[in-house]
């Protein structure tokens, strides 16, 4: 989404130096790929070290991350950046279907891990979800288009993510494995159910 189309009720957590405590909450925009792809591989790195190689890290990352998919992410999504301190500490790709938001991406860098930054995260992209409706962004939510649900998967290995999930409200319903540049992917699917 281009800065000029942002509506007035993104605005409080799309304008530089709109601070809500520490966390700086703003808009990624095409100008921030770069950034997001060096924070993914620095993260991916931390998590998945001992179960995800690094060979395979980097397919997944080079299709996942590519240009492409993250111009089109940041345009059709909500994707929120966090910064600490001026520092780049992490980001939220959430997508909207009708009732269902779709958590895509939220990773945030691991010195600013346990501090408040995912839940923040979270909890915005949420709140700016439910204050605009999907296709008719910037229009106002329509009756009908107040999202119900977060859907995800997480990595079934990756127990902090998964007890950080629980703590914020997901169940966890089922299992699956994506394959992805022909990495195999063991994945749990979480649900939270808004209010
Ligand atoms: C998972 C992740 C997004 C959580 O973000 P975070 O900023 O560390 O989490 P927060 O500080 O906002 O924590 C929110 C709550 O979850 C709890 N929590 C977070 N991580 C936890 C963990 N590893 N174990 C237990 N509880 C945890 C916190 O205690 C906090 O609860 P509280 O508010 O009652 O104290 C972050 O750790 C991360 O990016 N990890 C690496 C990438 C990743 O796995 N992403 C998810 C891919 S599906």
């Amino acid at each position: 989404m281009k800065r000029d189309e942002i509506p007035d009720s993104l605005k409080s957590v799309t304008e530089p130096g709109a601070l809500s405590g520490e966390i700086l909450i703003r808009q990624a925009s095409l100008d921030d790929i770069r950034l997001i792809q060096d924070m993914a591989r620095i993260i991916w790195a931390d998590t998945y070290a001992g179960y995800i190689s690094e060979e395979d890290q980097s397919r997944v990352l080079e299709h996942s991350y590519s240009q492409a998919s993250l111009k089109k992410s940041i345009e059709d999504d909500i994707f929120l950046l966090a910064e600490i301190s001026g520092e780049a500490a992490g980001y939220i790709d959430m997508g909207r279907q009708d009732e269902v938001l779709h958590l895509h991406r939220l990773y945030v860098m691991s010195k600013f891990q346990r501090l408040g930054t995912g839940r923040r995260l979270l909890d915005e992209a949420i709140a700016v979800a439910k204050r605009c409706s999907g296709d008719g962004f910037p229009s106002p939510a329509e009756k009908g288009s107040i999202p119900k649900v977060v859907v995800a998967t997480v990595e079934e290995g990756n127990q902090k993510a998964r007890r950080f999930y629980r703590k914020m409200g997901f169940a966890e319903e089922g299992s699956t494995t994506m394959t992805i540049q022909g990495v195999k992917m063991p994945l749990i699917y979480i649900v939270m159910r808004l209010s």
